[in-house]
């Protein structure tokens, strides 16, 4: 049987066209980019145009976008790097219950340090309300991080709304825009944030590369210091093939027409599961305010992992971990307060450019005999 990969939001495969460009820099242009002659040519242009590849996507400038080594590095980046540049100002952050850990575990270092960081709650599902975080907004707060959309149920975030209160308090607003990316719109100027985390290996371009937009005027201590690479945010050879392979991902994903088939066949796939299991399977997240191609579906009363250890050849992901036999709910699933008897059973299906009709029959129909099995 041909395996089927249903988990886009873990990672995707790398596109074939960003492959075909970054293969020159794998085999020829080996100069270092901030060297003055002949070899260092084609791999400085190269980056040049990456920085403005991904600069087109989020409709910014192109001197706005430092190239990290993933979304993990640019959240570390943005959270550490203005902590550590206000901290005389303020030391209070705010976040959410349901960040990804590459802001949770910032976070709680930062907390280590003397920070104090309030985590704002969500709705039941996944939403956090913008007067909360009007209320928790204090003249000690330096830095607001809320996700785009969320990894596991794909929940979108007020972030527009959000943005406008941190900017009226004059506090830097931060997004976690990994999971959103050639997903949904992500314009710089229609969300009005500050800075903004780019996870490459989310949107069909290689690991290990990634990029934080950080708003003209917004200075913040780098956390890899060394020469002047990225206008001095962050030392480090730059990589143009990492680079390439980026820019030429945004490039493509540019177009969001893509992602309509996408959305479609999800939603197929959710309306295919109620009519085999009614209120036996339940969604979580937010009905519409989601991401396209986003499925977070629980099966109440079973196991998300001992499902998935049974349809053999499908890649999903659970939203719960089987510890010593006890079944603990996922932060998010936590957070939006999801019972554990429904959580438990939660399955994330994420649905991408190769996902094709047959794929979703497919795995329905091993769902159908799978629980049929362990019911
Ligand atoms: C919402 C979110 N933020 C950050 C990351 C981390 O990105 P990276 O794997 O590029 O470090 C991920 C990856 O799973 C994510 O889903």
């Amino acid at each position: 049987m041909r395996p089927i990969y249903l988990d886009y939001n873990a990672s995707t495969p790398i596109d074939p066209a960003v492959a075909a460009a970054m293969r020159p820099f794998l085999e020829d242009h080996y100069g270092n980019p901030s060297s003055g002659h002949w070899a260092a040519t084609g791999a400085k242009a190269a980056l040049e145009r990456a920085h403005g590849q991904v600069a087109a996507l989020l409709n910014c400038h192109s001197d706005e976008i430092v190239f990290t080594s993933g979304g993990s590095e640019a959240n570390n980046l943005a959270l550490k790097g203005v902590f550590f540049t206000l901290r005389d100002k303020g030391d209070h952050i705010i976040t959410t219950q349901i960040e990804h850990p590459a802001i949770i575990a910032p976070c709680r270092f930062l907390e280590r340090l003397g920070a104090r960081v309030t985590y704002l709650p969500v709705d039941g599902s996944g939403r956090v309300d913008p007067d909360d975080l009007r209320t928790a907004i204090t003249p000690r707060t330096i830095l607001v991080s809320i996700m785009h959309a969320n990894n596991e149920v794909g929940t979108i975030q007020p972030i527009e709304e959000c943005a406008r209160i941190a900017r009226e308090r004059g506090v830097l607003f931060h997004t976690d825009a990994a999971q959103s990316i050639g997903k949904i719109p992500t314009n710089i100027a229609e969300l009005g944030v500050d800075l903004l985390s780019v996870a490459g290996h989310k949107l069909y371009a290689p690991k290990g590369v990634g990029a934080l937009f950080m708003r003209r005027g917004v200075t913040i201590e780098p956390l890899i210091h060394g020469a002047g690479h990225e206008g001095g945010r962050r030392a480090g050879t730059e990589s143009a093939l990492l680079a390439v392979g980026l820019g030429k991902a945004c490039e493509l994903v540019g177009d969001l027409k893509q992602t309509e088939r996408v959305h479609a066949l999800r939603d197929r796939f959710w309306q295919m599961l109620r009519k085999q299991f009614s209120d036996d399977v339940v969604l979580n997240g937010h009905p519409v305010l989601r991401l396209p191609n986003t499925l977070n579906v629980a099966f109440v009363g079973h196991i998300g992992a001992e499902i998935l250890a049974r349809l053999d050849g499908v890649a999903a992901s659970t939203g719960s971990a089987c510890h010593a036999g006890r079944v603990e709910l996922s932060p998010v699933l936590k957070a939006m307060k999801v019972a554990p008897h429904i959580g438990m059973g939660a399955i994330r299906f994420s649905l991408g450019r190769g996902t094709v009709p047959d794929e979703i029959d497919f795995v329905v129909e091993r769902l159908v005999s799978v629980l049929a099995e362990t019911t």
